[in-house]
């Protein structure tokens, strides 16, 4: 068997089109325009990118970019001031800082100084805590709601289906095993201490993978037609001297034989983090107004 590829660029801009024309009735019925602001703290080149690319394609879809950038050397107490007054901004309905802060910040603070309806990283406890129970509707984090609009696509109802993550960070992987259980798939966390990786690959229908271990996942793991979300970005040496390329968790060469839809690295889920960011602050944007918002994707 050789997978189909789930194409996530092609259906990040699809979502950026619905989300575009979503923002343009928000301005033109409601007199609201969304708007998010990113905080980034230093110069870290890979940061700075994503930043970078998440203002463009806010701006892009109709929305209010608002980008903040404070020096390496800013002290907790800063951040801390800079984050209330984003807060108490009307112009602002969602707020990013770029993850991981430097060594000498307190990212957990960090993200519960954060006014909870504008957590569009959906980090907050309060946003942990309703998708972790179920109660009220919390900001669903970016990755996840991704991966899992990318597998209501491909498969349609996941219900009984035999589910494993591997990989258990807040920003991905306890919240896509939350988001699975509420599609009633059955679900396995594992990560890099599990043991017998492989034979609880065996078993999976739905195999996510989201650990940052290049190449990991190998074809021998995989279950014949089973269906396959990488959720990795490792830059490995390249074929050329000096070139670095981009490989995913799993080896794709291997997996893609075997399985009956797989994620490319690049071009899988990595553009959906941005779409669904941007459909998280329209959401945001709508609740704080107190419009009820449309679901695009099923969010
Ligand atoms: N760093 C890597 N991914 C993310 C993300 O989704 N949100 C934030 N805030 N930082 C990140």
């Amino acid at each position: 068997m050789t997978a189909s590829l789930i194409d996530g660029k092609a259906f990040a801009t699809q979502l950026r089109e619905q989300i575009a024309a979503e923002v343009q009735r928000l301005k033109a019925v409601e007199g609201l325009t969304p708007g998010l602001a990113s905080v980034l703290v230093g110069d870290c080149p890979a940061s700075s990118v994503y930043v970078a690319n998440k203002a463009k394609q806010t701006r892009a879809v109709g929305m209010a970019s608002f980008e903040q950038q404070l020096p390496a050397s800013c002290d907790q107490a800063t951040l801390m001031t800079l984050i209330e007054q984003l807060n108490k901004d009307p112009r602002v309905h969602g707020i990013l800082v770029q993850l991981p802060l430097l060594k000498h910040l307190d990212s957990a603070a960090v993200i519960e100084a954060i006014d909870p309806q504008k957590d569009v990283d959906g980090l907050h406890v309060i946003n942990a805590g309703r998708l972790f129970t179920g109660s009220g509707v919390p900001l669903v984090p970016c990755t996840p709601q991704g991966a899992m609009m990318l597998l209501r696509d491909s498969l349609g109802d996941l219900t009984g289906r035999d589910a494993l993550v591997i990989g258990r960070s807040n920003l991905f992987g306890k919240p896509m095993a939350q988001l699975l259980l509420q599609a009633n798939a059955s679900v396995t966390m594992a990560h890099s201490r599990s043991r017998d990786l492989p034979g609880l690959a065996r078993r999976a229908d739905i195999l996510i993978a989201a650990v940052g271990q290049a190449e990991l996942v190998r074809g021998e793991w995989i279950q014949p037609g089973a269906t396959l979300i990488d959720v990795g970005i490792n830059r490995v040496p390249g074929t050329e001297p000096g070139k670095m390329r981009i490989v995913g968790d799993i080896k794709f060469s291997e997996a893609v034989e075997l399985a009956s839809h797989i994620t490319p690295v690049p071009g899988g889920v990595g553009p959906m983090t941005v779409a669904c960011l941007l459909n998280n602050t329209r959401i945001a944007a709508c609740r704080q107004s107190g419009l009820s918002a449309p679901k695009i994707a099923g969010f």
